[in-house]
Protein backbone atom coordinates (compact mmCIF):
# COMPACT_ATOMS: atom_id res chain seq x y z
CA UNK A 1 0.00 0.00 0.00
CA UNK A 2 1.20 3.28 -0.83
CA UNK A 3 0.82 5.90 1.98
CA UNK A 4 1.14 10.12 1.35
CA UNK A 5 3.47 12.14 2.62
CA UNK A 6 5.80 10.85 5.26
CA UNK A 7 8.62 8.50 4.76
CA UNK A 8 8.54 8.19 8.64
CA UNK A 9 5.27 6.32 8.71
CA UNK A 10 4.81 2.79 7.16
CA UNK A 11 3.27 -0.52 7.37
CA UNK A 12 4.90 -3.17 9.66
CA UNK A 13 2.79 -6.09 8.76
CA UNK A 14 -0.90 -5.40 9.70
CA UNK A 15 -0.05 -2.53 11.72
CA UNK A 16 0.05 0.74 10.95
CA UNK A 17 3.49 2.48 12.83
CA UNK A 18 4.94 6.40 13.03
CA UNK A 19 8.40 6.34 13.86
CA UNK A 20 8.70 2.59 14.38
CA UNK A 21 5.85 3.30 17.10
CA UNK A 22 2.89 1.31 16.83
CA UNK A 23 0.24 3.75 16.50
CA UNK A 24 -2.82 1.55 17.81
CA UNK A 25 -0.79 1.11 21.15
CA UNK A 26 -0.81 4.79 21.11
CA UNK A 27 -3.82 4.87 21.00
CA UNK A 28 -4.99 2.78 23.75
CA UNK A 29 -2.70 4.14 26.03
CA UNK A 30 -3.53 7.92 25.80
CA UNK A 31 -7.09 7.91 24.81
CA UNK A 32 -8.89 9.25 21.54
CA UNK A 33 -8.96 11.42 19.87
CA UNK A 34 -4.84 11.91 19.38
CA UNK A 35 -2.15 13.52 17.50
CA UNK A 36 0.83 12.16 17.09
CA UNK A 37 3.95 14.00 15.93
CA UNK A 38 7.22 12.55 14.71
CA UNK A 39 10.07 14.59 15.93
CA UNK A 40 12.53 12.82 13.08
CA UNK A 41 10.23 13.61 10.34
CA UNK A 42 9.86 17.39 11.18
CA UNK A 43 13.44 17.66 11.51
CA UNK A 44 13.60 15.63 8.35
CA UNK A 45 11.85 18.09 6.42
CA UNK A 46 13.67 21.00 8.07
CA UNK A 47 17.24 19.39 6.89
CA UNK A 48 15.95 19.65 3.45
CA UNK A 49 15.92 23.10 3.86
CA UNK A 50 18.91 23.90 5.36
CA UNK A 51 20.44 21.20 2.53
CA UNK A 52 20.12 23.84 -0.19
CA UNK A 53 20.54 27.17 1.98
CA UNK A 54 24.14 25.54 3.14
CA UNK A 55 26.57 28.22 2.80
CA UNK A 56 24.00 30.82 2.12
CA UNK A 57 23.01 33.99 4.19
CA UNK A 58 19.87 32.95 5.35
CA UNK A 59 16.63 32.11 8.23
CA UNK A 60 14.24 29.67 8.15
CA UNK A 61 11.34 31.25 9.91
CA UNK A 62 8.83 28.33 11.03
CA UNK A 63 5.29 29.88 10.29
CA UNK A 64 3.78 28.52 14.11
CA UNK A 65 0.31 28.95 12.63
CA UNK A 66 0.22 25.82 11.34
CA UNK A 67 1.42 23.85 14.70
CA UNK A 68 2.01 25.62 17.76
CA UNK A 69 2.96 23.01 20.39
CA UNK A 70 4.96 24.34 22.85
CA UNK A 71 7.50 20.71 22.11
CA UNK A 72 7.01 21.39 18.47
CA UNK A 73 8.23 25.05 18.89
CA UNK A 74 10.93 23.71 21.27
CA UNK A 75 12.48 21.15 18.77
CA UNK A 76 12.75 23.82 15.63
CA UNK A 77 14.27 26.59 18.27
CA UNK A 78 16.68 24.00 19.45
CA UNK A 79 17.17 23.24 15.21
CA UNK A 80 18.25 26.78 15.21
CA UNK A 81 15.19 28.06 13.70
CA UNK A 82 13.64 31.51 13.43
CA UNK A 83 9.65 31.86 13.66
CA UNK A 84 7.13 33.71 11.42
CA UNK A 85 4.26 34.83 14.41
CA UNK A 86 1.16 36.45 13.70
CA UNK A 87 0.31 37.79 17.26
CA UNK A 88 1.10 38.35 21.04
CA UNK A 89 -0.34 35.06 22.11
CA UNK A 90 2.26 33.21 18.97
CA UNK A 91 5.46 35.52 20.98
CA UNK A 92 4.27 34.62 24.02
CA UNK A 93 4.15 30.72 23.04
CA UNK A 94 8.04 31.12 21.11
CA UNK A 95 9.50 32.59 24.00
CA UNK A 96 8.30 30.39 26.33
CA UNK A 97 9.56 27.00 24.33
CA UNK A 98 12.90 28.88 24.56
CA UNK A 99 12.77 30.64 20.76
CA UNK A 100 15.15 33.47 20.41
CA UNK A 101 13.48 36.75 19.51
CA UNK A 102 16.06 38.00 17.25
CA UNK A 103 15.25 35.38 15.27
CA UNK A 104 11.04 36.51 15.08
CA UNK A 105 9.54 38.08 12.09
CA UNK A 106 5.95 39.61 13.02
CA UNK A 107 3.68 39.23 10.28
CA UNK A 108 -0.30 39.90 9.82
CA UNK A 109 -2.50 42.65 8.50
CA UNK A 110 -4.04 43.76 12.27
CA UNK A 111 -1.40 43.78 14.86
CA UNK A 112 -2.37 46.15 17.20
CA UNK A 113 -0.47 48.67 19.47
CA UNK A 114 -0.09 46.48 22.49
CA UNK A 115 0.63 43.18 20.64
CA UNK A 116 3.82 45.97 18.50
CA UNK A 117 4.97 46.88 21.92
CA UNK A 118 5.28 43.85 23.07
CA UNK A 119 7.15 42.77 20.26
CA UNK A 120 9.44 45.63 20.43
CA UNK A 121 10.33 45.08 24.22
CA UNK A 122 10.96 41.15 23.33
CA UNK A 123 13.58 42.51 20.47
CA UNK A 124 11.88 40.47 17.25
CA UNK A 125 13.81 40.72 14.48
CA UNK A 126 11.39 42.29 11.84
CA UNK A 127 7.84 43.77 11.30
CA UNK A 128 6.56 42.39 8.23
CA UNK A 129 4.32 45.66 7.99
CA UNK A 130 0.79 45.55 6.03
CA UNK A 131 -0.39 48.89 5.12
CA UNK A 132 0.46 52.78 5.06
CA UNK A 133 -1.72 53.24 8.33
CA UNK A 134 0.36 50.00 10.20
CA UNK A 135 3.56 52.07 9.38
CA UNK A 136 2.02 55.18 11.17
CA UNK A 137 1.06 53.32 13.88
CA UNK A 138 4.54 51.25 14.57
CA UNK A 139 6.19 54.38 14.27
CA UNK A 140 4.27 55.51 16.86
CA UNK A 141 4.65 53.22 18.98
CA UNK A 142 8.05 52.49 18.72
CA UNK A 143 8.81 56.22 19.05
CA UNK A 144 6.51 56.34 22.53
CA UNK A 145 8.62 53.91 24.21
CA UNK A 146 12.23 55.00 23.02
CA UNK A 147 12.88 52.22 20.45
CA UNK A 148 12.80 51.99 16.83
CA UNK A 149 11.47 49.28 14.85
CA UNK A 150 13.48 46.91 12.33
CA UNK A 151 10.75 46.69 9.30
CA UNK A 152 9.84 45.25 6.28
CA UNK A 153 6.94 45.65 4.05
CA UNK A 154 4.61 42.82 2.60
CA UNK A 155 4.23 43.26 -0.85
CA UNK A 156 1.50 41.85 -2.59
CA UNK A 157 2.94 40.77 -6.19
CA UNK A 158 -0.39 40.39 -7.68
CA UNK A 159 0.91 36.67 -8.53
CA UNK A 160 -1.93 34.01 -8.83
CA UNK A 161 -0.31 30.93 -6.74
CA UNK A 162 -3.02 28.52 -7.95
CA UNK A 163 -3.87 27.14 -4.57
CA UNK A 164 -7.70 27.09 -3.13
CA UNK A 165 -9.24 30.55 -3.01
CA UNK A 166 -9.46 30.52 1.25
CA UNK A 167 -5.51 30.39 1.17
CA UNK A 168 -4.60 32.08 -1.60
CA UNK A 169 -2.84 34.99 -0.15
CA UNK A 170 -1.08 37.08 -3.19
CA UNK A 171 -3.54 38.03 -5.78
CA UNK A 172 -4.49 41.77 -5.40
CA UNK A 173 -8.68 40.83 -4.31
CA UNK A 174 -6.69 39.56 -1.28
CA UNK A 175 -6.71 41.76 2.23
CA UNK A 176 -2.79 41.53 2.64
CA UNK A 177 -0.14 43.27 1.25
CA UNK A 178 0.63 46.32 -0.15
CA UNK A 179 0.14 46.51 -3.63
CA UNK A 180 3.08 46.54 -5.70
CA UNK A 181 2.51 49.77 -7.42
CA UNK A 182 1.95 51.49 -4.10
CA UNK A 183 5.18 49.96 -2.34
CA UNK A 184 7.73 52.30 -3.53
CA UNK A 185 5.52 55.31 -1.99
CA UNK A 186 5.08 53.17 1.37
CA UNK A 187 8.93 52.55 1.35
CA UNK A 188 9.44 56.03 1.26
CA UNK A 189 7.60 56.98 3.88
CA UNK A 190 8.64 54.36 6.01
CA UNK A 191 12.23 55.76 5.45
CA UNK A 192 10.83 59.22 6.33
CA UNK A 193 9.46 57.78 9.82
CA UNK A 194 11.85 58.19 13.19
CA UNK A 195 10.30 54.92 14.93
CA UNK A 196 10.95 53.04 11.73
CA UNK A 197 14.20 51.22 10.43
CA UNK A 198 13.78 50.08 6.59
CA UNK A 199 15.87 46.46 6.82
CA UNK A 200 13.82 43.73 4.13
CA UNK A 201 11.24 43.18 1.93
CA UNK A 202 8.75 40.51 2.43
CA UNK A 203 5.87 38.51 0.68
CA UNK A 204 3.93 35.33 1.29
CA UNK A 205 1.19 34.12 -1.64
CA UNK A 206 -0.62 31.37 -0.33
CA UNK A 207 -0.89 28.21 0.73
CA UNK A 208 -0.46 24.93 -0.34
CA UNK A 209 1.52 25.52 -3.53
CA UNK A 210 2.55 22.67 -5.60
CA UNK A 211 4.69 24.33 -8.44
CA UNK A 212 7.73 26.62 -8.31
CA UNK A 213 6.75 29.35 -10.78
CA UNK A 214 4.32 31.28 -8.65
CA UNK A 215 7.36 31.70 -6.52
CA UNK A 216 9.94 32.72 -9.05
CA UNK A 217 7.83 35.49 -10.37
CA UNK A 218 6.84 36.69 -6.87
CA UNK A 219 10.42 37.16 -5.89
CA UNK A 220 11.26 39.06 -9.26
CA UNK A 221 8.61 41.25 -8.37
CA UNK A 222 9.94 41.63 -5.54
CA UNK A 223 13.57 41.92 -6.54
CA UNK A 224 11.88 44.90 -9.01
CA UNK A 225 11.22 46.52 -6.59
CA UNK A 226 14.18 46.41 -4.64
CA UNK A 227 15.85 47.56 -7.48
CA UNK A 228 13.67 50.81 -7.75
CA UNK A 229 13.70 51.37 -3.82
CA UNK A 230 17.76 51.23 -4.06
CA UNK A 231 17.83 53.68 -6.58
CA UNK A 232 15.77 55.92 -4.05
CA UNK A 233 18.84 55.04 -1.57
CA UNK A 234 16.75 52.59 0.59
CA UNK A 235 19.04 49.52 1.42
CA UNK A 236 17.01 45.85 1.28
CA UNK A 237 18.89 43.55 3.61
CA UNK A 238 16.96 40.77 3.14
CA UNK A 239 14.57 38.95 1.10
CA UNK A 240 11.71 36.83 2.44
CA UNK A 241 9.36 35.10 0.18
CA UNK A 242 7.51 33.62 2.94
CA UNK A 243 5.90 30.24 2.97
CA UNK A 244 3.25 28.11 1.57
CA UNK A 245 5.26 24.64 -0.09
CA UNK A 246 2.65 22.27 -0.66
CA UNK A 247 2.16 18.54 0.42
CA UNK A 248 1.49 15.37 -0.56
CA UNK A 249 -2.12 14.68 0.75
CA UNK A 250 -3.38 12.31 -1.82
CA UNK A 251 -1.51 12.64 -5.18
CA UNK A 252 0.14 15.98 -5.51
CA UNK A 253 3.54 16.16 -6.47
CA UNK A 254 4.56 19.68 -4.90
CA UNK A 255 8.81 20.12 -5.83
CA UNK A 256 11.10 19.32 -3.09
CA UNK A 257 12.25 22.22 -0.73
CA UNK A 258 15.67 21.82 -1.61
CA UNK A 259 14.48 22.10 -5.72
CA UNK A 260 12.27 25.26 -4.55
CA UNK A 261 15.35 27.14 -2.75
CA UNK A 262 18.03 26.15 -5.24
CA UNK A 263 15.85 28.29 -7.64
CA UNK A 264 15.25 30.78 -5.88
CA UNK A 265 19.05 31.11 -5.10
CA UNK A 266 19.41 31.25 -8.87
CA UNK A 267 17.45 34.08 -9.81
CA UNK A 268 18.60 35.87 -7.11
CA UNK A 269 22.15 35.16 -7.89
CA UNK A 270 21.35 35.67 -11.73
CA UNK A 271 19.92 38.78 -10.70
CA UNK A 272 22.93 39.87 -9.17
CA UNK A 273 20.84 39.76 -5.43
CA UNK A 274 22.98 36.45 -4.16
CA UNK A 275 24.62 38.72 -1.29
CA UNK A 276 21.26 39.83 0.10
CA UNK A 277 20.00 36.97 3.05
CA UNK A 278 17.02 34.84 1.88
CA UNK A 279 14.26 34.40 4.75
CA UNK A 280 11.58 31.42 4.68
CA UNK A 281 8.26 31.20 6.31
CA UNK A 282 7.79 27.36 6.07
CA UNK A 283 4.70 25.77 7.80
CA UNK A 284 2.80 23.37 6.88
CA UNK A 285 6.49 21.78 4.80
CA UNK A 286 7.55 21.36 7.77
CA UNK A 287 5.64 19.75 10.01
CA UNK A 288 2.23 18.36 7.87
CA UNK A 289 3.20 14.82 6.98
CA UNK A 290 4.91 14.39 10.36
CA UNK A 291 1.48 14.05 12.28
CA UNK A 292 -1.40 11.62 12.32
CA UNK A 293 -5.14 12.33 13.84
CA UNK A 294 -6.29 9.06 15.87
CA UNK A 295 -9.62 8.56 16.06
CA UNK A 296 -11.93 5.39 17.48
CA UNK A 297 -14.82 4.04 15.74
CA UNK A 298 -17.93 4.68 17.59
CA UNK A 299 -20.79 3.38 15.69
CA UNK A 300 -20.94 1.82 12.02
CA UNK A 301 -23.77 2.61 10.21
CA UNK A 302 -24.87 1.25 6.78
CA UNK A 303 -27.65 2.76 4.93
CA UNK A 304 -29.59 2.50 1.56
CA UNK A 305 -27.69 5.38 -0.06
CA UNK A 306 -24.74 6.16 2.56
CA UNK A 307 -23.05 3.94 4.76
CA UNK A 308 -21.69 6.12 7.62
CA UNK A 309 -18.69 5.68 10.02
CA UNK A 310 -18.93 7.65 12.98
CA UNK A 311 -15.88 8.29 15.08
CA UNK A 312 -14.93 10.01 18.17
CA UNK A 313 -13.06 12.98 16.46
CA UNK A 314 -15.20 15.76 14.34
CA UNK A 315 -14.63 18.81 12.25
CA UNK A 316 -14.05 20.80 16.30
CA UNK A 317 -10.72 18.49 16.23
CA UNK A 318 -9.75 18.66 12.37
CA UNK A 319 -11.30 21.89 10.36
CA UNK A 320 -9.80 21.10 6.93
CA UNK A 321 -12.64 18.52 5.42
CA UNK A 322 -15.10 20.69 6.67
CA UNK A 323 -13.61 24.34 5.79
CA UNK A 324 -11.69 23.78 3.43
CA UNK A 325 -13.20 20.62 1.78
CA UNK A 326 -9.86 19.26 2.06
CA UNK A 327 -8.99 15.48 1.07
CA UNK A 328 -6.99 14.14 3.90
CA UNK A 329 -6.10 10.09 3.60
CA UNK A 330 -8.00 7.95 6.72
CA UNK A 331 -5.94 4.38 7.10
CA UNK A 332 -7.01 1.92 9.73
CA UNK A 333 -4.07 1.61 12.13
CA UNK A 334 -4.63 -2.11 12.27
CA UNK A 335 -5.33 -4.06 8.84
CA UNK A 336 -8.42 -6.72 9.52
CA UNK A 337 -9.85 -9.13 7.01
CA UNK A 338 -12.81 -7.60 6.46
CA UNK A 339 -14.57 -7.11 3.55
CA UNK A 340 -13.80 -3.05 2.75
CA UNK A 341 -16.94 -0.83 2.55
CA UNK A 342 -17.03 2.25 1.38
CA UNK A 343 -17.90 4.61 4.27
CA UNK A 344 -18.55 8.42 4.79
CA UNK A 345 -16.35 9.33 7.82
CA UNK A 346 -18.13 11.77 10.04
CA UNK A 347 -17.48 12.80 13.89
CA UNK A 348 -20.20 13.68 16.74
CA UNK A 349 -20.98 17.28 15.98
CA UNK A 350 -24.68 18.36 14.85
CA UNK A 351 -23.62 19.58 11.22
CA UNK A 352 -23.63 17.96 8.03
CA UNK A 353 -20.52 19.51 7.52
CA UNK A 354 -18.47 17.04 9.97
CA UNK A 355 -17.17 14.86 7.89
CA UNK A 356 -13.11 13.47 7.75
CA UNK A 357 -13.71 12.04 5.02
CA UNK A 358 -16.41 10.51 2.22
CA UNK A 359 -16.47 7.35 0.19
CA UNK A 360 -13.16 6.19 1.28
CA UNK A 361 -13.08 2.01 1.25
CA UNK A 362 -12.48 0.97 4.18
CA UNK A 363 -12.95 -2.84 6.18
CA UNK A 364 -13.50 -1.96 9.64
CA UNK A 365 -15.15 -2.63 12.68
CA UNK A 366 -16.45 -1.12 15.45
CA UNK A 367 -14.11 -0.07 18.10
CA UNK A 368 -11.43 0.00 15.36
CA UNK A 369 -8.67 2.87 15.61
CA UNK A 370 -8.62 5.21 12.53
CA UNK A 371 -5.80 7.37 11.46
CA UNK A 372 -6.26 10.56 9.52
CA UNK A 373 -2.91 11.22 8.11
CA UNK A 374 -0.82 14.44 7.16
CA UNK A 375 -2.84 16.05 9.86
CA UNK A 376 0.50 17.69 11.65
CA UNK A 377 -0.20 21.20 10.12
CA UNK A 378 -3.30 23.10 10.68
CA UNK A 379 -4.79 20.11 12.49
CA UNK A 380 -4.77 20.83 16.54
CA UNK A 381 -3.60 25.02 15.81
CA UNK A 382 -6.96 25.41 14.37
CA UNK A 383 -9.25 23.02 17.09
CA UNK A 384 -12.06 24.50 18.70
CA UNK A 385 -14.23 23.58 21.59
CA UNK A 386 -17.65 23.69 19.26
CA UNK A 387 -20.06 21.17 20.80
CA UNK A 388 -18.09 22.00 24.40
CA UNK A 389 -15.90 19.57 23.11
CA UNK A 390 -12.50 19.31 24.91
CA UNK A 391 -9.47 19.46 22.58
CA UNK A 392 -7.79 16.33 22.08
CA UNK A 393 -4.06 15.47 23.75
CA UNK A 394 -1.01 15.34 21.48
CA UNK A 395 1.69 13.25 21.54
CA UNK A 396 5.56 13.62 20.14
CA UNK A 397 7.79 11.03 19.64
CA UNK A 398 10.96 11.77 20.16
CA UNK A 399 14.18 9.33 20.34
CA UNK A 400 11.66 6.12 20.39
CA UNK A 401 9.51 7.84 22.76
CA UNK A 402 6.16 8.48 22.92
CA UNK A 403 5.49 11.50 25.12
CA UNK A 404 2.56 13.38 26.18
CA UNK A 405 3.03 16.92 24.79
CA UNK A 406 -0.19 18.60 26.05
CA UNK A 407 -2.65 16.93 28.11
CA UNK A 408 -6.27 16.22 26.50
CA UNK A 409 -8.27 19.07 27.94
CA UNK A 410 -11.00 18.60 30.70
CA UNK A 411 -14.54 19.33 30.75
CA UNK A 412 -13.98 21.66 33.89
CA UNK A 413 -11.09 24.04 31.40
CA UNK A 414 -13.73 24.87 29.05
CA UNK A 415 -16.32 26.89 31.53
CA UNK A 416 -13.15 28.04 33.67
CA UNK A 417 -13.42 31.78 32.35
CA UNK A 418 -17.51 32.04 32.51
CA UNK A 419 -19.54 33.52 35.00
CA UNK A 420 -23.05 32.94 36.17
CA UNK A 421 -24.74 35.83 36.13
CA UNK A 422 -25.45 37.61 39.58
CA UNK A 423 -29.01 36.22 40.94
CA UNK A 424 -31.22 39.59 41.08
CA UNK A 425 -29.86 40.08 36.82
CA UNK A 426 -31.29 36.75 35.82
CA UNK A 427 -34.21 36.38 34.14
CA UNK A 428 -37.20 35.35 36.45
CA UNK A 429 -38.18 31.90 36.67
CA UNK A 430 -41.33 30.88 34.17
CA UNK A 431 -42.63 28.33 36.83
N1 LIG B 1 3.73 33.19 6.22
C1 LIG B 1 2.55 33.82 6.28
C2 LIG B 1 2.52 35.28 6.34
C3 LIG B 1 1.35 33.08 6.28
O1 LIG B 1 0.17 33.72 6.33
C4 LIG B 1 1.39 31.66 6.23
C5 LIG B 1 0.16 30.86 6.23
C6 LIG B 1 2.65 31.05 6.19
C7 LIG B 1 3.81 31.84 6.18
C8 LIG B 1 2.82 29.56 6.16
O2 LIG B 1 2.24 28.97 5.05
P1 LIG B 1 2.44 27.39 4.83
O3 LIG B 1 3.90 27.14 4.59
O4 LIG B 1 1.98 26.70 6.04
O5 LIG B 1 1.60 27.09 3.66
N2 LIG B 1 -5.38 26.72 7.39
C9 LIG B 1 -5.03 26.54 6.00
C10 LIG B 1 -3.72 27.21 5.68
C11 LIG B 1 -3.68 28.68 6.02
C12 LIG B 1 -2.34 29.32 5.77
C13 LIG B 1 -2.27 30.70 6.34
N3 LIG B 1 -1.00 31.37 6.19
C14 LIG B 1 -5.03 25.05 5.68
O6 LIG B 1 -5.30 24.24 6.57
O7 LIG B 1 -4.81 24.66 4.53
Amino acid sequence: MNLPGSPFLARDGDRLCLDGIDLATLGQRFGTPLYVYSQAAMLDALARYRHALAGRKHLICYAMKANSNLAVLQTFAAAGCGFDIVSGGELARVLAAGGRADRIVFSGVGKTAAEMEQALLAGVRCFNVESVSELRRLSGVAASIGRVAPVSLRVNPDVDAGTHPYISTGLRDNKFGIAHEQALDAYRLAASLPGLRVIGIDCHIGSQITQTAPYLDALDKLLDLVETIGRDGITIEHVDVGGGLGITYTDEQPPRAEALVAQLLARMDARGHGHRELLLEPGRSLVGNAGVLLTEVLYLKPGATKNFCIVDAAMNDLMRPALYDAWMAIEPVQSRELQALRWDVVGPVCESGDWLGRERELAIAEGDILAVLSAGAYGMAMASNYNSRPRAAEVMITSGEAVLVREREQVTQLCAGERLLPMESAPESGD
